[in-house]
């Protein structure tokens, strides 16, 4: 087994020990504001200060890609009031932090199905990710009406599109054709998921991407998440062995070679 053939799910040749690419699902908002008798609006703010800590943290420890889970398909559910509250605090966040996070060379990208999050929004998005395209630090993916189960059906789109003007046949599909048609082709896949706030559950984040993710429950609730508790996750993450598959003992002889 060569060495080359146990990267697999890594594309650079960074510290292993260094998640390379961070997903999280920021969850415990509501709660947040429910113990301290407040509206549910109060979490989602404290949220937002939240993530601006974590942005920072990961930036600082030399993660490349940081993806945060905002606002999922499924979220659209939520009354109508809630919702607006989210999508408005999305857009003001936007606009106060884009020439921040600009200036210190992060990429920001937004996944999700943006038709929905309204012609303002959109045209937000739209200038935040030209802005910062260029830049080489690190990249914030925000998925806002986002699902994966929304990603893998218009990658499958794609793909029957292809096969419907005759430029790919059906039984020469591979699990990579499908792959880089998926939100976040270009950059390799979550090594670690985060999920605050105590659920033990996935919720239709990103469901192919996070095939060979290692995953950190916290029960601690969004707002109150810092570095140290990106620390911890991070520290848990090193004391993995990621296997892809293979033994142990593969693993060992693979890394004396
Ligand atoms: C996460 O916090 C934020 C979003 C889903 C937008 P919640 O709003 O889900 O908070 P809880 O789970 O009700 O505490
Ligand atoms: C997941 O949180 C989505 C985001 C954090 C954006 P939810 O609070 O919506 O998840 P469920 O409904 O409890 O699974
Ligand atoms: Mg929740």
């Amino acid at each position: 087994m060569s060495k080359a053939d146990l990267k697999l799910e890594r594309t650079t040749d960074r510290d292993v020990d260094v998640p390379i690419h961070i997903a999280v699902v920021m969850d415990g908002n509501g709660r947040w504001a429910n113990r301290r008798f407040m509206p549910r609006p109060a979490g989602h703010k404290a949220g937002v200060e939240a993530a601006r800590r974590v942005i920072e943290a990961c930036g600082r420890r030399g993660v490349k890609a940081l993806t945060l889970f905002a606002f999922s398909s499924e979220n659209w559910r939520r009354p109508e009031e809630e919702v607006s509250v989210l999508l408005d605090l999305f857009l003001k966040t936007l606009e106060r932090e884009a020439d921040r996070l600009h200036e210190h060379q992060v990429r920001i990208r937004l996944i999700g199905e943006r038709d929905r999050l309204g012609p303002r929004l959109c045209r937000q998005v739209e200038r935040v990710e030209r802005l910062t395209r260029d830049n080489d630090g690190m990249t914030l993916v925000v998925a806002a009406s986002y699902g994966g189960r929304w990603d893998i059906a218009q990658a499958v789109r794609k793909l029957a599109a292809r096969v419907a003007d005759g430029t790919l046949r059906p039984d020469e599909i591979r699990e990579e054709d499908l792959g880089e048609c998926l939100a976040l082709a270009d950059i390799p896949p979550p090594d670690l998921l985060i999920r605050t706030g105590g659920e033990q559950r996935i919720s239709n984040f990103l469901l192919w991407q996070l095939a060979y993710a290692e995953l950190y429950f916290t029960s601690t609730l969004w707002p109150d998440f810092d570095a140290d508790d990106l620390d911890e996750a991070i520290a848990w993450y090193r004391g993995r062995e990621r296997r892809f598959g293979l033994t142990s003992e593969q693993l060992e002889q693979a890394s004396r070679a």
